[in-house]
């Protein structure tokens, strides 16, 4: 397999996160990012082999593959396979397997292969199986991508309540790292006082990739090419592409097959490309005067939309007199649903990010 030279390693982050679950200090996270920001990435390529180097056995399960709607067998029955074997990689890795170093015993292995002697037995329940592995001599770390999928699914309650009972039981042995990319999604797992996953992890904001991941870029560029690429432009670049990795890595790839291409010239099509493939356009016609106001004040870096100074300033730009922080507040709660907005840590933005750099395009 052919190592992924593009892979920009983010060992600090791993080391860290990694340190918050030896510490003490937490036995359960979620990382928080929009689509299409690394989470994955990060999860297999910097997160789990650093773990496995540190004794951990790591498994790894994503929930937003599931083509037959059968997660709350497969996902019982992949975990008791890892319990049973030792190492576990469910199939979505296989399908960027391509771009993985793969080391050891470390590969990917098919749903169907594991579903049949697993069909054969029956499959223990999930906290049983959490109580099995605790009891195993090494730290056991569950990487489980995308889990507010989960709690979108039909028919996964009883799996949702047996996983939380294991984990609460054997949180010193067995440690878990959600990973989400909807705010409504995860507020459904883990913020409704009803549901059996409230407040069980520590959420933690994703960082999105710094300077170094595009001077790595450049970098990476020079030695394949022996054309020089600016780190400048690319950092630039990376921004107006909403610092969404996957397509400033698509335009890198694009480069190095037409290496006498400029990026001045990529660039462009690009960001066409991402506007119209994404409907934009469509979305922005089925929202009200209102919802476009504050997008536009969003987009443009407003992070509080409801404070004083930015609802006088949206009032005067709708013509009305006033607009109360429920107005305000009844609008960002409608575009949250839609999974237009979302708010971290550092206020309300755009949960796609390509949609705020639309946008400002859009005069
Ligand atoms: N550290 C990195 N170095 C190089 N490329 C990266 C890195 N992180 C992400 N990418 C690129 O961005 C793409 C998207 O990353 P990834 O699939 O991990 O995002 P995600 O947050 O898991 O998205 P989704 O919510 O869609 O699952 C990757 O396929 C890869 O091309
Ligand atoms: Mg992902």
């Amino acid at each position: 397999m052919t190592p992924d030279y593009l892979h920009y390693p983010r060992e600090q982050l791993a080391q860290s996160v990694l340190h918050m679950l030896t510490a003490g200090l937490s036995s359960a996270l979620t990382l928080f990012a929009p689509r299409r920001m690394g989470k994955t990435e990060f999860l297999v390529k910097d997160l789990l082999p650093l773990a496995e180097s540190n004794g951990w056995r790591v498994f790894y399960f994503s929930f937003m593959e599931d083509d037959a709607g059968e997660i709350a067998k497969a996902f019982p029955a992949a975990l008791a396979d890892f319990a049973q074997s030792g190492r576990w990689i469910a199939k979505t890795v296989s399908k960027i397997a391509g771009r993985v170093k793969i080391k050891g015993t470390f590969g990917p292995a098919s749903v169907e292969a594991m579903q049949g002697p697993a069909a054969a037995t029956a499959t223990p329940t999930v906290s049983g199986t959490i109580a099995t592995l605790a009891q195993q001599k090494r730290p056991v770390l569950l990487l489980l991508d995308e889990i507010q999928e989960l709690a979108r699914k039909p028919g996964t309650a009883g799996l949702v309540a047996s996983l939380r009972t294991g984990l609460d039981l054997h949180k010193d042995q067995v440690k878990v790292i959600f990973t989400g990319s909807s705010q409504a999604g995860l507020r459904a797992m883990f913020g409704d006082a009803k549901a059996p996953f409230f407040h069980f992890a520590t959420m933690i904001d994703f960082p999105p990739l710094d300077e170094g991941f595009t001077r790595h870029l450049a970098d990476v560029f020079k030695q394949i090419t022996r054309h020089e690429l600016s780190e400048a432009e690319l950092w630039e670049a990376f921004q107006q592409l909403g610092r969404v990795p996957l397509h400033i890595r698509a335009m890198v790839e694009e480069l190095v097959l037409n290496p006498g291409r400029t990026l001045a010239e990529a660039l462009p099509g690009r960001l066409a490309m991402l506007a119209d493939t994404s409907g934009y356009e469509r979305q922005w016609q089925e929202l009200t005067a209102l919802d476009r106001l504050l997008l536009h004040a969003i987009a443009s870096g407003e992070s509080r939309p409801y404070g004083q100074e930015c609802r006088a300033r949206l009032a005067e730009a709708l013509g009305v007199e006033t607009l109360s922080t429920s107005n305000m507040q009844a609008v960002l709660r409608k575009l949250e649903r839609r999974d237009v907005a979302t708010k971290d840590a550092s206020g309300w933005r755009f949960s796609d990010p390509n949609f705020a750099e639309w946008l400002k395009t859009q005069e």
